[in-house]
């Protein structure tokens, strides 16, 4: 079960001093060895997938294990979707399991910045689903070197930073103080001065995105001056990357598991080094009691037909399931007939909302209403309509069990 709500994770971290880590996963090998850090740590983590490496792997597949692995962890996890640049694939994914959604609008100008994060925080809001902004703009390409790639740092002003926050109501909020995304050369100078006076003009978690090559000293400045979540990619695909030469370099002709053998274990020890220095480790059972869990919620309807065909109904249910599963925050849409005649209802929906709040967002979008006002009611006179929230297991009980795995 522990997913548990993004905003809540992040404002724990805030209020105190801690960073979670959003770590970037591209495969089972990076997912796996980030979960197993956490659950060793005791941390809470974020699980991130970012728009731009889709083109290394499948996202619905990616989400479909990353999700799994989630509910199954023993200590509390977000699912975040790394710089998204559109208000469609916010809406994706949402609609495929992530609870924090970024949206990278940092190159437009400010006021379509503000227009844009805004557009994208009224329909996660919707959803139940915490939204982080971005503002400047942190130069560089996960993963690669940040040297190819140099691009302008453009610091994040204060007096934007309060503004945008206002006006578009994110839950953190992304600044560029003078980090850059991929592998450096020596250290980054950074402005903490600025970061504590766009912290003190916020006041919401900060995020910092290049989280790889700052020193120790750097990461706790930027922790003690308002930073909750450090982005950091680059520093475990190169650890992954080494073992992989390291293989190679031991057999020449060894196969695909005899190159990748032993990455899981180089990724770990990197997310528990990060782990127990952003001040996370630790912190799981005090998140898991205190912020809320991420809960699904099933709205159930049975109903029985009349003055129409069985292939006109079916033909109504492909149209819902088309127009339905489109709208933000439902996960999936299911028709069906009673497998026995005799029962009292004949067919069924099962929509699978986010969230409770997709109840109300959902219940008023138009092409809801447009579906259910011309479609299904006219045909669907007897019916019953339930939304049953998820059962799970109480998080005090989880927390104080702490069901603990060691991954060695
Ligand atoms: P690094 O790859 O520099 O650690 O940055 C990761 C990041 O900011 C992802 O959003």
């Amino acid at each position: 079960m522990p997913l548990v709500d993004m905003h809540d994770m992040l404002n724990h971290a805030y209020r105190n001093h801690y960073a979670v880590g959003g770590f970037d996963l591209v495969s089972l090998d990076f997912l796996e060895a980030i979960l197993a850090a956490a659950e060793n740590c005791r941390a809470p983590v974020i699980l991130s997938l970012v728009e731009s490496h889709f083109d290394h792997y499948d996202f619905e597949l990616a989400m479909a294990a990353t999700e799994k692995a989630a509910r199954r962890a023993t200590v509390p996890v977000a699912i975040h979707y790394d710089h998204g640049a559109t208000l469609d694939s916010a809406v994706r994914a949402i609609n495929h399991g992530c609870n924090g959604v970024m949206v990278d609008a940092s190159h437009e100008s400010f006021p379509a910045n503000v227009a844009h994060t805004r557009r994208v925080v009224e329909m996660a809001h919707a959803c139940g689903v915490a939204v982080e902004g971005e503002l400047g703009y942190v130069a560089g390409v996960e993963g690669e070197d940040a040297a190819k790639h140099p691009g302008e740092v453009e610091y994040t002003s204060v007096e934007e930073a309060k503004a945008f926050v206002q006006r578009t109501g994110v839950d953190c909020l992304a600044v560029s103080i003078g980090t850059v995304h991929g592998r450096l050369r020596g250290r980054p100078k950074l402005d903490i001065e600025r970061l504590k006076r766009i912290n003190e003009a916020v006041k919401i978690p900060l995020v910092i995105h290049g989280g790889t090559g700052l020193s120790d000293e750097q990461f706790h400045k930027l922790i003690t001056s308002g930073v909750a979540k450090i982005n950091y990619y680059t520093a475990l695909a190169d650890a992954a990357g080494e073992r992989i030469r390291t293989n190679a370099r031991a057999d020449a002709r060894c196969g695909y598991t005899g190159l990748v053998h032993g990455i899981q274990d180089a990724i770990r020890a990197e997310v528990e080094r990060c782990l127990h220095l952003w001040g996370s480790a630790g912190r799981a059972a005090e998140v898991l009691v205190q912020c809320r869990a991420w809960q699904s919620v099933e709205h159930v309807i049975v109903y029985n037909v009349e003055g129409a065909s069985d292939a006109q109904v079916e033909a109504m249910m492909a149209r819902g399931r088309e127009t339905l599963s489109r709208i933000p925050g439902v996960r999936r849409v299911f028709t069906g007939w009673a497998v026995q005649n005799s029962q009292k209802f004949r067919c069924c929906w099962l929509v699978q909302f986010a969230h409770e709040k997709v109840i109300e967002s959902y219940r008023d979008h138009p092409d809801h209403t447009a579906f259910a006002n011309q479609l299904f009611r006219p045909i669907a006179g007897d019916r019953i309509s339930i939304d049953f929230a998820e059962v799970v297991r109480p998080l005090e009980t989880m927390a104080a069990n702490g069901r603990q795995r060691i991954h060695a």
